[in-house]
């Protein structure tokens, strides 16, 4: 049975108080669009439709940096879930198989139940996903049970007092045959509370028609809604605790994993240290072995076998450390690869560069790669010394095995084995030390009897 995904996305998200449509919000460095399309991936769905609103265009990029096959339709107006799902009919006209349908603000939704929704699919035509709540709360639609039967979803504004107590909760997500569902939803009202056409009020026109209608149970956390900048903050906070969590059992030490903070994709590697404080950035993989020492901050980057970073480096999309790299305290690496063994232990700016095998780059070496309007490249050898407070304005090459004077602006290329020197000499004045001190104290003698 082939299977479509319908992802609600049309929202504003007013609390969220933002210019950002909501769904676009990140949780651990990914909108929770993603998120949700990754559960969704779990059911390898052969469409996926994602239905889009507010600030549309946004909405569509970030499904397409996805999912290049990911459809967006457009609902103009939010009339309510039921018509958002509507906006999917003609999309999937034609589409014989199931829907699943998802919201985009509910990022921890576990695969497990989207396969568990499925399977009851079989004895049942409707399958809501419903979780029993600690606290009742005014926001979520109650599930009328009679056995394992749904009768009908009430949401809070429509409900009467007895139905308000009512603990199992609708989590918006639902399960049905693509014809079956559009041919419900073409019977919704708007003939409620807040006047929208609620996709809720299929479980009870599927009941009319003397259709099957069950609820699947989830844990409540799993269908935490973001509503909030406060929701989003607790579910990033969710995120890392598992995120954290699962790197430890894979055997990552983590000295302080309260303080480090994981991105939606962070891989590390069995037996690589991450001291406190550090940050990973979208697309990081730390293998087995590395070191990132405090207080680092990585994104885009990739750190090999037996590496050290930090404390207080900064790599940047595109820096690549080969095996055994030594990246020193503020030291910041761009777009560059480190060949096995190379390091750049202090203060330095390394961009738009490559740095072969076993070189060293002294403290304060800069790559001087943009000249205002273009960026240009650095490269460096293998076994070269680049002395201290080099500045190697690109482009420019240095070669195998060569060397740069300490305090040198490199702007022609170096051949291998040569030693560049490129500062003013040094000149020296016998005595002139001492001369300056004496007129110096002299003068401020002078000052301070006149004033
Ligand atoms: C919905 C359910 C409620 C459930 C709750 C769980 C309905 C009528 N109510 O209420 O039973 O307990 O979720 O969180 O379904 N959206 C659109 N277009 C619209 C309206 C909504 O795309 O016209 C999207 C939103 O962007 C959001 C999702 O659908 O991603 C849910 O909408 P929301 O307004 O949050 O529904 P709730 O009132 O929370
Ligand atoms: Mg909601």
């Amino acid at each position: 049975m082939s299977v479509a995904l319908i992802i609600l996305a049309a929202g504003k998200g007013t609390r969220m108080n933002s210019d950002l449509p909501k769904v676009l919000h990140p949780i651990a460095g990914a909108p929770m669009l993603h998120h949700a399309m990754q559960t969704g991936s779990a059911l390898d769905p052969a469409r996926t439709i994602v239905v889009a609103g507010h600030g549309a265009d946004q909405v569509q990029a970030a499904a397409w940096n996805y999912d290049t096959q990911a459809e967006v339709v457009i609902q103009a107006e939010q009339l309510g879930t039921g018509h958002a799902v509507d906006q999917a009919r003609d999309a999937l006209a034609g589409f014989d198989g199931d829907v699943v349908v998802l919201f985009g603000d509910t990022p921890f939704l576990q695969p497990e139940t989207l396969e568990r929704m499925l399977a009851a699919r079989k004895d049942h035509d409707v399958v809501v996903l419903g979780f029993d709540v600690a606290e009742l709360q005014p926001r979520y639609g109650r599930l009328v049970m009679e056995g394992d039967r749904l009768l009908r979803i009430v949401e809070y504004k429509d409900a009467t007092e007895n139905e308000r107590q009512i603990r199992f909760t609708n989590s918006g997500l639902l399960a049905c045959d693509a014809a079956t569902l559009f041919d419900l939803i073409a019977g919704l009202s708007n003939d409620n509370a807040s006047g929208e056409y609620y996709l809720t009020q299929v479980a009870e026109l599927a009941n009319a028609r003397g259709l099957s209608v069950t609820a699947v149970k989830c844990n409540e956390a799993e269908t935490l809604g973001v509503d909030s900048r406060t929701d989003l903050a607790a579910a990033d906070a969710l995120f890392q605790t598992r995120a954290r969590a699962a790197l430890l059992a894979d055997g990552v030490t983590l000295a302080a994993p309260d303080t480090v903070y994981l991105s939606f994709d962070t891989v590390v590697g069995r037996d690589a240290l991450i001291e406190p404080n550090v940050v990973f950035g979208p697309d990081v993989t730390v293998e087995s072995g590395a070191t990132i020492r405090a207080f680092s901050h990585l994104e885009g980057c990739h750190v090999a076998r037996g590496s050290i970073v930090g404390p207080y480096a900064r790599l940047r999309p595109g820096a690549e450390l080969a095996e055994d790299v030594r990246v020193g305290n503020f030291v910041e690496i761009k777009n560059a690869t480190l060949a096995e063994g190379a390091k750049v232990n202090h203060l330095s700016y390394i961009g738009d560069a490559s740095i072969g095998a076993a070189s060293n780059i002294g403290a304060g070496t800069i790559t001087c790669n943009y000249d205002g309007v273009m960026k240009h490249r650095t490269e460096v050898g293998a076994r070269a010394f680049i002395g201290s407070n080099t500045m190697l304005v690109a482009p420019v090459s240095v070669g195998d095995e060569a060397m740069t004077g300490s305090g040198s602006v490199i702007t022609s290329d170096v051949e291998d084995g040569a030693l560049a020197i490129a500062r003013a000499p040094q000149v020296e004045k016998p005595g002139m030390a001492r001369k300056l001190f004496e007129m110096l104290k002299a003068k401020k003698a002078r000052q301070q009897r006149g004033s």
